[in-house]
């Protein structure tokens, strides 16, 4: 029996037991097996949540780009690793042959290191999707540095946040992006951004759209000359498997984002296994991720777990609606894809279309679809699976997080029978538990409760980046000993698991965490605003679309009230990114408020999504006459 790679229902069952049983026999036999150490771990897990601490193959000596191209290049040398495919379908996709990749990944790191980037360096990088970004972070990989990628659609506020909180004194980014019809100026989003970076001294920047941009002397430079003169080979830089690989920043549920950091030899042994079981990838296979590198499952499962595998990956720059709703079937016929990965807010959206935008193109190719990001509605499930994988093609509904580095819960095509709006059942390894609200664990089936695990994996995050408390409060503080994921759960009659959703105060938006802190910070720097509370509400697309509830100032009540919603929306945009703008915003004369003056957002939560006849007891709130008004104004 194969621990690796799992094969049927029987099988998974086994491994299952086997890894519960044995967690650190199960991951050591992975590990030994299928990855190239420098030197083998001293132990292979020591941990402990109350502080908390975890590692994996403490004492083993790694680098994760050997793991990912050099150990490859004998036998897949010609492989395509990246295929990537650009905006423009009329532009020509590229193949990146795992020699080419290992070529451009050398040169890239020695630019790096030319500039002076060392080990622990931490390097932001603000790239589109073009192959530049996924070659930037492994040449970070291959030398040591620890990148930090933030997504190419967020504000110069938010990059630049996320620039200091980490360090970084190196930028990488390119002119401008292609984002369907639009063209978006990324150097002078950086530019904005660090008018306020005083650390950052270096930007290195890729050409993409020829686009005019300022470069700023001695601390600017175009990347291509610089390549062209770098020496195609380098030494990759010897870590320890607890070195941090990389930060990723995600939303909390207050104040600023959390930056969490994943370390190398765990998180290589976790996203690749579980890539391999999930996607039942097969070396002639072609596996695309529709995911940006900007977010954890394009970290995870377009760079790392993929190549890990020495499987083809495609990186797509483009849109689903660009140049028509048809174009990720134009991709998947042209490329011929096997595994594709996307997200329910983009299922949903292509629902709506007419269907002769997935007709019009063979599909044929394809034999596991999956999902990510957010609970698949029913409706979407079946149009996904009848659809798109003419009822051949088993959905795996992944279930995980920045924080778990890898997917969790999710079933294993051809063994896992699926079912509609159900993640399923963990995989080895992961030992799930549905905890009550009094802090004890709900053992049985049917039952629901907050979704916490047991027991660590390879790839948790181990601290967020310079603030381990706040790791420690958010994720081991709410029930004792166990990791907290934030959402709730339910447990069917036969142990699958369906996620219901997050019971804290993040939003999924499109599938991005958004946490209502930052937003309601941005709002409450408006000169006409005194307080504001924002809550989710179910979206037809979205899956949740953000509701704003807003107290303004005496001097702001004659102001018109679509301007005042045009600078909100506006200054949300500066801050976070378009992302996060309200659909419905309503000005209101107060925000029900507990005694002791927390903001009751369940009650909000239901007048947004107009269910109202079930509020619950009012009669403790400050406040109770509020509730009233508010739902009065919201008709
Ligand atoms: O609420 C869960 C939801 O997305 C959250 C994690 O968001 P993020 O860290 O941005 O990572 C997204 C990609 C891994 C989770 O706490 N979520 C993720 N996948 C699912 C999901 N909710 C339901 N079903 C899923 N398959």
């Amino acid at each position: 029996m194969s621990n690796y790679h799992i094969k049927h229902l029987e099988e998974y069952f086994q491994v299952y037991r086997k890894s519960v049983r044995n967690p650190e026999g199960f991951w050591e036999e992975v590990a030994e097996e299928h990855f190239h150490w420098r030197k083998k771990w001293d132990t292979v897990l020591e941990w402990d949540f109350s502080k908390p601490e975890i590692s994996w193959f403490k004492g083993a000596k790694l680098n994760i780009t050997e793991n990912c191209i050099d150990r490859h290049l004998r036998i897949r040398g010609d492989k395509t690793a990246i295929l990537f495919e650009p905006n423009d379908p009329n532009e020509e996709a590229e193949h990146i042959t795992y020699n080419q990749l290992h070529e451009r990944v050398c040169k890239y790191a020695n630019v790096l290191k030319d500039q002076g980037v060392k080990k622990g360096d931490r390097v932001v990088v603000y790239l589109p999707m073009i192959p530049d970004l996924a070659i930037a972070i492994l040449a970070c990989a291959r030398i040591g540095a620890i990148h930090s990628v933030v997504f190419a659609g967020f504000s110069s506020t938010a990059l630049s946040t996320r620039i200091n909180d980490c360090g970084a004194k190196m930028v990488l980014t390119s002119d401008g992006s292609y984002r369907g019809k639009k063209i978006i100026d990324l150097k002078a989003i950086v530019d904005e951004a660090l008018e306020s970076c005083p650390d950052v001294k270096t930007v290195l920047v890729t050409k993409r759209t020829g686009g005019e941009v300022t470069m700023k002397e001695g601390r600017d430079i175009w990347v291509q000359p610089l390549l062209d003169k770098a020496y195609l080979d380098c030494v990759p830089e010897i870590m320890d498997a607890e070195d941090p690989l990389f930060i990723l920043y995600t939303s909390g549920s207050t104040g600023r984002p959390k930056g969490m950091v994943h370390t190398t030899g765990g998180y290589m042994v976790y996203t690749a296994y579980s890539f391999k079981n999930v996607f039942q990838y097969r070396e002639e296979d072609v596996y695309w991720c529709t995911a940006d590198i900007g977010w954890i499952t394009g970290h995870s499962y377009i760079v790392y777990g993929p190549l890990a595998n020495g499987a083809t990956t495609v990186m797509f720059e483009g849109v689903p609606s660009y140049p028509d709703f048809g174009r990720f079937w134009e991709v998947v016929q042209k490329h011929k894809v096997t595994q594709f990965y996307t997200a329910p807010t983009a299922i949903r959206a292509l629902a709506k279309q007419n269907l002769d935008f997935v007709t019009d193109y063979d599909l044929s190719s394809l034999k596991v679809l999956g999902t990510v990001g957010e609970p698949i509605n029913e409706e979407a499930w079946h149009w996904y699976n009848d659809h798109v994988g003419d009822k051949k093609c088993p959905i795996v509904d992944t279930w995980w997080q920045t924080e778990t580095g890898g997917i969790l819960i999710s079933p294993i095509p051809f063994s896992t029978p699926t079912k509609p709006t159900y993640a399923t059942l963990p995989l080895p390894g992961i030992q799930p538990a549905l905890m009550d609200e009094t802090g004890e664990e709900i053992k049985g089936n049917q039952v629901d409760g907050r979704l916490c695990i047991k027991f660590p994996w390879p790839s948790i995050a181990r601290t967020i980046w310079g603030n381990h408390q706040r790791y420690k409060d958010t994720y081991f503080s709410a029930f004792e000993g166990k990791y907290f994921t934030g959402d709730g759960a339910l447990r069917d009659e036969v142990g699958y698991y369906r996620i219901t959703g997050r019971v804290d105060d993040v939003i999924i938006v499109s599938g991005h965490n958004l946490g209502t802190a930052p937003i309601e910070d941005a709002i409450n720097e408006h000169p006409a605003v005194a307080e504001s509370a924002i809550v989710g509400f179910p979206h037809d697309i979205k899956g949740n679309a953000l509701y704003g509830y807003i107290i303004l100032k005496e001097t702001g009540e004659d102001r018109n009230r679509d301007n005042l919603k045009k600078e909100i929306n506006e200054l949300i945009t500066d801050h976070i990114g378009p992302i996060a703008k309200l659909d419905k915003i309503q000005f209101t004369e107060g925000l029900p408020k507990t005694r002791s003056g927390k903001i009751m957002r369940r009650i909000l939560r239901k007048i947004a999504s107009k269910d109202t006849a079930n509020l619950g007891d009012t009669s403790t709130l400050l406040n109770p006459e509020v509730v009233e008004s508010i739902i009065k104004e919201s008709l």
